[in-house]
């Protein structure tokens, strides 16, 4: 019997946690034969460093740095010209991609017209302008271009049915993108993105849930968020936070607005999405500005320091089943 197993790195805020960082850890030290990137379009930015190089990457999986075979998955619309660049991008940085980067045949397509609407429509919402929103109107909408129609993909295209269950042992590491609070369910409707960045998100790749092993979920020491909605309230310590925390998207360059970290949304991120492991990423940043602060039940608690800080957390997520 062959077997088919997964872990899963979730972002349990606004997207920007660091999920690159993890899923660049879980490569080295554990062993996958696929890294899959399961929702959301060129709308990402994965900051990578690799061998000291500094590598952003919008929608080619981590795995392609260790050499892993590295999957857009199903649940991902894929802008064929940004696919294109990055390849030339990890290339020009040294990196073999040869044999390496597949597109799964039923993961759908973002065309010229749907960058072009989102750069006009998707002001309301602050979207990223990549064309995402009506790539996936028209998946839904059944008026929709798949990878499989695309010439020019045809090299890369895989099969996901026969990947997964073609009788090989399978371990993969499934890498979402965007977060909870961006989920098209979950998330802080209308201000979210249009896939389905949980656990559930990983699963619509064509795996079965008895599959999911360990789910990462990555968080940081305070929230960030970039969109058209207030999210940033007043006092001069977000800014602080924002400039320690070099918080600047990797897509768009636009500056991401802050704030202290709400426990009760975390809790919610983190049932809902079975977490088994939790990161906590940027520790380093409040240390720096000197401020230690959560939201809990609708208060501000302030702590005298990290340790305190520490403590409070662990004991919270005691609570709800994280160890
Ligand atoms: P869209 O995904 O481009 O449609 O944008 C919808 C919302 O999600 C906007 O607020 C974007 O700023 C946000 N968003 C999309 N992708 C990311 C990401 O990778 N990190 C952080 N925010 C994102
Ligand atoms: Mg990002």
């Amino acid at each position: 019997m062959s077997t088919l197993t997964a872990d899963v790195i979730v972002d349990l805020q606004y997207g920007d946690c660091g999920k690159g960082k993890v899923a660049h850890y879980l490569c080295q030290t554990k062993t996958y034969t696929h890294v899959l990137r399961y929702n959301g379009g060129a709308n990402a930015g994965h900051t990578i460093f690799h061998n000291g190089k500094k590598f952003i990457t919008h929608q080619i999986p981590a795995g392609v740095f260790f050499g892993i075979k590295s999957i857009v998955g199903s649940g991902c619309v894929l802008d064929p010209v940004q696919f294109f660049n990055e390849l030339k991008m990890l290339e020009e940085g040294g990196l073999d991609t040869n044999g390496k980067i597949f597109v799964a045949e039923n993961a759908h397509v973002i065309t010229e017209a749907h960058k072009e609407e989102d750069k006009r429509e998707g002001v309301r919402i602050g979207t990223t302008a990549r064309g995402n929103g009506p790539a996936y109107r028209e998946k839904y909408g059944r008026t929709g271009v798949r990878a499989a129609s695309v010439p020019e993909l045809k090299p890369y295209l895989i099969n996901l049915y026969q990947e997964w269950y073609g009788g090989g042992d399978v371990n993969i590491l499934c890498e979402g993108a965007q977060g909870f609070g961006l989920d098209i369910d979950w998330g802080d409707y209308p201000y979210v993105t249009s896939s389905h960045c949980t656990t559930a998100g990983a699963l619509l790749n064509g795996l079965p849930p008895r599959a999911i092993k360990d789910v990462w979920g990555v968080a940081k020491m305070y929230e960030t968020y970039v969109g058209s909605k207030k999210f940033q309230p007043e006092g001069d310590v977000f800014d602080k936070i924002a400039d320690v925390g070099e918080e600047y998207g990797a897509t768009t360059g636009r500056r991401r607005q802050t704030n202290w970290m709400n426990m009760q949304a975390l809790e919610r991120a983190t049932r809902i999405n079975g977490v088994t492991h939790i990161v906590f990423n940027k520790v380093d940043v409040l240390r720096t500005v000197g401020q230690w602060s959560v939201y809990d039940e609708e208060k501000k608690l302030d702590f005298r320091n990290e340790d305190e800080m520490k403590d409070f957390i662990t004991e919270r997520l005691s609570k709800f089943g994280i160890g």
